[in-house]
């Protein structure tokens, strides 16, 4: 740098937004974040907050700059390994490829399709009629569990053991305080999926199928064990919450605006339903990266070494894109939205989560409770800062 190169000033830093408070009402924080501070170092988070969609987008498309590969996160610690999704480059386009197989639109339609429809059909006739339920523990955890035992090759994990390692692998990368007990409480999960994956590898070897366990263990030229097993636990832990929580909302947000949910019964607009309920609260709302050089972000510095959160929430409701992007609309015009990801990290169980919900269970759930309504939606709350969705979601099944 000369000396008349003028320096860019540092971001402003906010030392009063609380963890709480983004757990409880993030979108009233990011409203006026993206209006008075899109770029904001908040204290509490320990990272620069960018709140605007054009930067969360800038941001993951360019890996070289910002990195996924942040040491400073428990996420190693959790899953005992360094895994996919805090790797760069080859090393993550490697991992990710070796998975890659079992998502093909072709074994989603030929493998996955058929067998989550005969697990919705399973799931939703155990639903009773005419009484309210929470949809919750009853219907969307248990589903997106099952789902996903197939699509990774462990169906003899129970759904209770997948919620259970998955909410304790979330609950340990975000143990940002370093607490011994929750790390010990992974170390035991970790004991027991890594029992679990060594019984299933030998099934697997003897009898290949499309599962992801399989089509890694049976590669001709196979990635290491330990990446094998933590491309798995980044499954667990990462597709069970979303499609769950995706479904919460997408019914919460069609029952709450009943000329919309007659329309989306009537001409079949489930796919619009899917798309508009994860723009709407996305079941991932913030992702890290480390940025690797010094660069500028909207004219203030962002030195090398600092982390930025993207948080793709907020860009969803941005004003530059969206109109009343608070409101659940499935009528308004078809955009991109960032609930995904960006880049190379974007969701790799995209069109699985798709299909298993605007394909199989949307429809399915409303043709056999056709009149369910939501009896109390003021007793409907949203929680979370990192993943978010409906608490509970008590429906009265008719
Ligand atoms: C509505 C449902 C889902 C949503 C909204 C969602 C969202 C996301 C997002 C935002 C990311 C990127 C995180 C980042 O950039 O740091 C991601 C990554 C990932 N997702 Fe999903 N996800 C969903 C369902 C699933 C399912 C069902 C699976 C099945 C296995 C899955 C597997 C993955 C994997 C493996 C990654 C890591 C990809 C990588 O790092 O290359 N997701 N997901």
């Amino acid at each position: 740098m000369t000396l008349d190169t003028p320096v860019a000033p540092e971001a402003p830093l906010d030392d009063q937004i609380t963890i709480q408070q983004l757990t409880l009402d993030p979108y009233t924080v990011y409203k006026r974040l993206r209006a008075e501070a899109p770029v904001l170092r908040v204290k509490a988070v320990g990272r620069t907050l960018l709140t605007k969609a054009s930067d969360t987008k800038y941001v993951k498309d360019n890996p070289a700059l910002f990195s996924s590969n942040d040491p400073n996160t428990p996420m190693q610690r959790a899953f005992r390994a360094h895994t996919l999704m805090r790797k760069d480059g080859a090393e993550h386009a490697a991992e990710r490829g070796a998975m890659a197989p079992a998502f093909t639109a072709r074994n989603i339609k030929q493998c996955w399709e058929p067998i989550y429809t005969q697990i919705a059909e399973d799931y939703v006739s155990r639903l009773p009629r005419g009484e309210t339920v929470d949809l919750f523990p009853a219907l969307a955890g248990p589903f997106a569990a099952r789902c996903l035992t197939h699509l990774l090759g462990i169906p003899e994990a129970s759904d209770d053991d997948m919620q259970r390692w998955s909410q304790i692998l979330i609950d340990g990368a975000g143990n940002f305080g370093w607490a011994d007990a929750l790390f010990a409480q992974c170390d035991a999960a970790n004991d027991e999926m890594d029992t679990l994956f060594a019984a299933a590898s030998e099934r697997l070897r003897a009898d290949p199928d499309q599962s992801a366990l399989s089509v890694m263990v049976n590669a001709e030229d196979p990635i290491p064990t330990s990446q094998i097993y933590s491309n798995i636990k980044i499954a667990i832990g990462g597709g069970i919450n979303e499609p769950r929580d995706a479904l919460l909302t997408i019914l919460y947000g069609l029952m709450i605006n009943p000329d919309q949910f007659a329309a989306v019964k009537r001409d079949a607009l489930w796919a619009d339903a899917f798309e508009e309920g994860v723009r709407w609260v996305a079941p991932i709302q913030v992702s890290s990266r480390l940025v690797t050089e010094d660069t500028e972000i909207r004219g203030f510095h962002i030195p090398k070494g600092d982390t930025v959160m993207t948080i793709q929430a907020s860009a969803n409701h941005d004003e530059d894109i969206y109109e009343d992007g608070h409101l659940y609309n499935v009528f308004r015009p078809k955009l991109p939205h960032q609930a995904f990801g960006n880049g190379p990290h974007f969701c790799q169980g995209t069109h699985v989560a798709r299909r298993m919900l605007a394909n199989i269970m949307l429809p399915l759930l409303c043709d056999r409770f056709p009149n369910m309504t939501l009896p109390d939606p003021a007793a409907v709350q949203f929680y979370g800062f990192g993943f978010r969705g409906p608490r509970s979601l008590p429906v009265t099944l008719n």
